[in-house]
């Protein structure tokens, strides 16, 4: 009797073991093939070996990039090496990414560590750099200012709070003022693997200014990339191992209320919004377990997805550049300029190809 009672109990064991693998798998899309599709004129940019995380486009053609990640657990080809901010002209007929210089004294290079970025330009037309950083495997926000004329950032203010405890990026509606996801599993220079595997969904959004600081949104697995519509009236997230991104209604009290979901069969990362259009761009990883357990010889794949009319009942979905690994790997991000498309990766380099 007691030998039958361990065996079940061992078989239901086995079984929920199974459950959770598969579950975890598919959440992981471990087993997807990648079918190529190429764009017809690309370039790597000078400058970008490293990284190319997170990256943000101006309407006037300059493009600030955050390179030298070191997430745990994820690749890094200079893990010794502080990140740093890249500044590179999209107007120019071949752009090369510039180290933006950083200064004030309050600021400690040495630990920097850039993950998401975002941008804010206010009516004088000053632009904010607000900047997830990673000193010592923590989390700030750091607040910049970006001065054209000498091609620096002025160190303004490093935001710490309880409830911005593993931001993985911001959105930026205000010069100290901004939505931010945390994805919970990086705490403390380890990744919370066995966390990640049994896929409790753990992370949330929150809204910080000055004088509030919320949770607007929760119960998601692994949220990554934001961004909002270019009317400001829609936020959009992308729950990278749900494979969806939730479109939001924001109010004027900052709140936020659902309103639908996409699937996709990728895991979604960073969102970029086209200012003119507003279309949604997207970095995104075909195979997680790539992107999580490195291997020089089977790279992580890259690929890019278009989504038009999101907000109408037919979204235009539109894969548009896919690559097994072999040109450009762990793509996460991508954004659009005058007809051109640049694609930043987790570790590797940039792309920058004609549409
Ligand atoms: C971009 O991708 C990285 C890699 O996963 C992610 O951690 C980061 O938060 C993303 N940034 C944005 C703007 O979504
Ligand atoms: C915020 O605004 C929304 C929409 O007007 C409302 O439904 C919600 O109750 C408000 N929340 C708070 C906390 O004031
Ligand atoms: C990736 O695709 C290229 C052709 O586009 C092919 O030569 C290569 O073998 C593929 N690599 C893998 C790892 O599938």
């Amino acid at each position: 009797m007691a030998k039958l009672m361990v065996l079940t109990v061992l078989g239901l064991g086995l079984a929920l073991f199974r459950d959770q693998r598969s579950s975890y798998q598919k959440r992981m899309n471990a087993f997807l093939e990648i079918k190529p599709v190429e764009l017809s004129s690309c370039n790597f940019i000078k400058g970008i070996e490293t990284g190319s995380e997170d990256l943000e486009i101006l309407r006037n053609g300059l493009a600030f990039i955050s390179s030298g990640l070191k997430y745990p657990g994820i690749k890094s080809f200079e893990p010794d090496k502080p990140g740093k901010l890249l500044l590179m002209n999209l107007n120019k007929e071949d752009p090369t990414a510039l180290e933006l210089r950083i200064i004030g004294s309050t600021f400690d290079l040495p630990s920097f560590n850039p993950h998401g970025v975002s941008t804010f330009t206010d009516e004088d037309n000053t632009v904010y750099l607000l900047v997830v950083n990673h000193p010592n495997y923590k989390t700030t926000i750091e607040v910049f200012k970006f001065q054209e004329d000498d091609k620096s950032l002025l160190h303004l203010k490093t935001i710490r709070h309880k409830l911005l405890p593993n931001v993985n990026d911001i959105v930026a509606v205000g010069p100290e003022h901004f939505y931010a996801t945390n994805d919970h599993y990086f705490v403390n220079n380890y990744l919370r693997s066995w966390e990640l595997y049994l896929g409790i969904a753990w992370s949330h959004v929150v809204y910080y200014s000055p004088d509030k600081v919320q949770v607007v949104a929760e119960g998601f697995d692994f949220a990554n990339g934001i961004n909002i519509s270019p009317d400001g009236r829609y936020v959009y997230i992308a729950e990278l191992l749900a494979h969806k991104i939730h479109v939001y209604e924001k109010h004027a009290n900052w709140t936020l209320t659902p309103l639908k979901s996409l699937e996709f069969d990728t895991l979604v990362d960073n969102i970029s919004v086209d200012p003119v259009t507003g279309d949604l761009w997207v970095g995104c990883h075909p195979n997680g377990m790539k992107i999580f357990f490195y291997d020089e010889e089977n790279p992580p794949a890259s690929e890019v997805l278009q989504i038009q009319d999101i907000l109408t009942e037919n979204p235009k979905i539109k894969v548009v550049y896919a690559d097994n690994g072999t040109t450009l790997q762990g793509s996460t991000v991508a954004s659009v300029y005058k007809g051109k498309l640049l694609i930043g990766t987790v570790f590797h380099k940039a792309l920058y190809c004609k549409l």
